[in-house]
């Protein structure tokens, strides 16, 4: 793997990964990010790390756009993709559902027939999807790699139909194509639409704390450099053609999280208006919200030996902290400041 693309590196987790690869992992390549900087990309969320052009290089484009990403394809030389460009919000799914069609499937089949033109040259395309394509358990069970597909909202239905092209491609192209569907992500450079950013920082403004129905929908937490080690594995060692589940081993009701981080603020940032716990305010459901995931990560934890190193505990409190000490993109982000930079840097 010499010249990798990921897609959607200025998003939450595609950052991560960009920033994991660089200065963590073993790799000695190139990584090319082609995001399109929609309001959930930020290329700041990569302040600082190395631009040396042998090792980074940014491209502004949609991938849905077939010649921009041809040229890509052929100027880099890309010999391997990791494709994490998403829109990637439930809510705003239900809402508008449009741009999740667009992205999700049509932008994700474009990279496949691209790749498929490189075959000559492809190592490998690995597809990052979630577990919500497996749709909702009750209170008992796991998922693991075989359970049926059965999404409950759009987004969810345009992952597993990306899903489902990308092992089609695996099967019918002979294509080496891997895929990764994990749990919820939390950690630094969350976009605060989130569950848990948004907690975070309305309980630092001592603002209505709002958890869906009765707060008892359970998920399970992932901290997100844990993802990107796993991808990266997955990437190395992973056996071509085959899905691996990733989780944290970290399941919990929202309003069991909310509480937490409830009371984590208060200890670190205490205010004189009592427990922030008193902000917690019961809102209208989600439609179509899902009650329970749960992932069965035997496979990943067998097969190639990952584990979680972060304990729901240690990284909720690293994520706090990440958050009180970067007010100024947190500003950035709630005003739409970082929206202007982008304007002003990219010609949107
Ligand atoms: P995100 O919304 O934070 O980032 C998505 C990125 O993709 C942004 O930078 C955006 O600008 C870019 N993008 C969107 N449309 C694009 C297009 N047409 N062309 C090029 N770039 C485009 O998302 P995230 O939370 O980082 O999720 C990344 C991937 O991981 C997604 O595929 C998502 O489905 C998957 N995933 C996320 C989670 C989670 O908890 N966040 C869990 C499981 C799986
Ligand atoms: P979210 O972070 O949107 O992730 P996902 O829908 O992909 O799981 O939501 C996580 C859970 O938190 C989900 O059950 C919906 C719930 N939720 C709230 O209760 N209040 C909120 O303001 C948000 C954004 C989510």
């Amino acid at each position: 793997m010499k010249n990798i693309l990921v897609t959607g590196g200025c998003g939450f987790i595609g950052s991560n990964f960009i920033r994991y690869l660089l200065s963590e992992s073993d790799f000695n390549g190139r990584v090319i990010n082609v995001d399109r900087l929609t309001y959930a990309g930020n290329p700041e969320n990569l302040a600082g790390i190395d631009t040396n052009k042998d090792r980074y290089v940014f491209v502004k484009a949609d991938i849905c756009d077939r010649i921009a990403m041809s040229e890509v394809f052929d100027s880099f030389q890309i010999d391997t993709i990791c494709h994490f460009a998403a829109e990637s919000h439930v809510d705003r799914s239900i809402a508008e559902p449009d741009a999740f069609i667009n992205t999700n499937i049509n932008g994700t089949f474009n990279l496949l027939e691209l790749a498929r033109q490189d075959m000559h040259r492809l190592e490998l395309f690995h597809h990052v999807s979630t577990d919500e394509v497996y749709g909702s358990l009750g209170r008992d069970g796991y998922f693991t790699e075989t359970t049926a597909y059965d999404p409950s909202s759009p987004y969810s239905a345009s992952k597993a139909a990306s899903d489902h092209l990308a092992m089609a491609y695996s099967r019918t192209y002979g294509m080496p194509i891997t895929l990764s569907n994990c749990s919820n992500n939390y950690g630094p450079y969350h976009f605060p639409e989130k569950l848990i950013p948004l907690m975070i920082l309305n309980a630092l403004e001592e603002k209505p704390l709002p958890v869906y129905g009765n707060g008892q929908n359970v998920r399970d937490w992932l901290f997100v450099r844990d993802h990107c080690r796993a991808v990266w594995l997955i990437m190395q060692k992973g056996r071509r053609g085959e899905t691996y589940n990733v989780g944290g081993r970290c399941e919990m009701t929202n309003l069991s999280v909310v509480e937490l981080i409830c009371d984590i603020m208060d200890e670190i940032v205490p205010t004189a208006a009592g427990s922030r716990r008193n902000l917690i305010t019961f809102v209208k459901d989600r439609p179509g919200h899902d009650l329970r995931y749960a992932i069965d990560c035997g496979k990943i934890e067998k097969e190639l030996g990952w584990l979680p190193e972060e304990s729901f505990e240690t990284g909720i409190r690293k994520t706090i902290h990440w958050y009180l000490e970067h007010r100024d993109w947190v500003t950035r982000i709630k005003t739409g400041a970082y929206l202007e930079w982008i304007e002003s840097h990219y010609q949107m």
